[in-house]
């Protein structure tokens, strides 16, 4: 039987209001009822109906996929079903939004729990960055009222990593900056240094901090801009000489991950490679041998050697599905001995899946996601944008 997640984020306490709840009647199912109900809504919608799956589903869920995929795959996904007129997105907020954004007018975005937020995209609000854009103007590091600088360059380029709501994709597309994916980050922090001089990566610190360091930037030419703090707590010098002003943000998950873990597991395991993702922060990356997106992580663990020996630095259920039904003949351990499991994506249950595919039988749309109109414009150029580089 599934069990149900309580918590809350602040996105959650926001949208409750809007929450269609899971009746009663839905609650405890046995798996096999589930299973058979789930199978025959999908069965009946057919064609009308494509299901994405995010890696970090749960196997009762990502099972009902038509397709999975990490952020940036999944995102691709939308525009090559134009026939469907149901896109039950199985993952968090921020992709369902993305969806809406980039599939026809036609089509109808569904989170089947619009309680599964992402407490990193939490991290940056609107008002927030609004307010960071003005101080940069005050500290003379954006030319007030001007978007370009004399020589046709940007001063600062924003670059927002997916994992943030529409109204900051919005931003960025409009001040001629891009949304980036974990498998299209490096591409994208080059696309945004040849139109400026530098950029304001928002809201993983550590996806900037990783993928810049990747790139060739040193450490010292990084700034960290703490969104609670007046200019950022920084200096306008310190921001000036900055190739990349990186937001405070972070996953809770990710940021379980730590260097210590990978020694342990090194010291009992002789050969053991170390596979993270770019949200863990920098000195686990430095201490791992590769590092990517969730689909970049499955790919290099299929390519390696029959008997290898893995430890991953990534959500539970992608580890766990990676050691028990992808990779058998392989050793998959988490890097986290009690595992990082991300609860907003753990609110999507087969209940719910089954909730909103039996109401679209009814006629009955739920939980469905909609990007406001006046917000629309400029998300789509952002995502277009970020759909071009790879
Ligand atoms: P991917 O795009 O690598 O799947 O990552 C999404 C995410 O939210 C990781 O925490
Ligand atoms: Fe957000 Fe972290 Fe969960 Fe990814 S793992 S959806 S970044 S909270």
């Amino acid at each position: 039987m599934s069990t149900l997640l309580p918590m809350m984020t602040a996105y959650e306490k926001e949208h409750i209001s809007e929450r269609q709840p899971l009746p009663e009647r839905y609650l405890s199912l046995p798996d096999d009822e589930l299973d058979r109900r789930i199978a025959a809504a999908k069965a009946k919608l057919g064609g009308r109906l494509v299901i994405l799956g995010h890696h970090y589903q749960r196997d009762e869920v990502i099972k009902f996929a038509d397709y999975t995929g990490d952020s940036f795959k999944l995102a691709r996904q939308v525009s090559r079903h134009p026939d469907a007129e149901f896109i039950v997105f199985c993952g968090v907020h921020f992709m369902a939004e993305s969806a809406d954004v980039l599939s026809a007018p036609y089509q109808q975005v569904i989170l089947p729990d619009l309680a599964a937020g992402c407490s990193m995209a939490d991290m940056a609000e609107p008002e927030q960055l609004e307010m960071c854009w003005s101080d940069l103007e005050q500290m003379g590091i954006i030319p007030t009222g001007a978007r370009l600088q004399p020589n046709g360059r940007s001063s600062v380029v924003p670059v927002t990593y997916i994992n943030s709501a529409a109204s900051i994709k919005a931003f960025c597309g409009e001040r001629g900056g891009v949304v980036c994916t974990s498998s299209n980050a490096a591409a994208t922090l080059r696309w945004a240094w040849e139109r400026g001089e530098r950029v304001l990566f928002l809201p993983d610190q550590h996806l900037g901090r990783n993928t810049a360091y990747k790139l060739g930037v040193p450490l010292d030419d990084m700034v960290v801009w703490d969104p609670n703090e007046i200019w950022g707590g920084l200096e306008p010098d310190a921001v000036s000489r900055a190739r990349i002003i990186l937001w405070k943000g972070h996953c809770s998950v990710h940021t379980r991950f730590t260097v210590r873990q990978i020694e342990n597991l090194r010291a009992q395991h002789p050969g053991l490679r170390v596979i993270v993702h770019p949200e863990v922060p920098w000195e686990v990356v430095q201490a791992a041998d590769d590092s990517g997106s969730t689909e970049y992580i499955i790919n290099t663990i299929s390519k390696s050697p029959v008997g290898s020996i893995w430890a991953v630095g990534t959500e539970i259920h992608l580890v766990n599905r990676l050691a028990n039904q992808m990779h058998p003949d392989r050793t998959v351990l988490s890097l986290d001995q009690f595992g990082c499991l991300c609860s907003t994506m753990f609110r999507v249950s087969p209940n719910h899946l089954l909730w909103t595919l039996e109401g679209l039988v009814e006629g009955e749309v739920r939980n469905r996601i909609v990007v406001p109109d006046e917000r629309k414009y400029w998300t789509k150029v952002a995502l277009d944008r970020m759909l071009t580089i790879q």
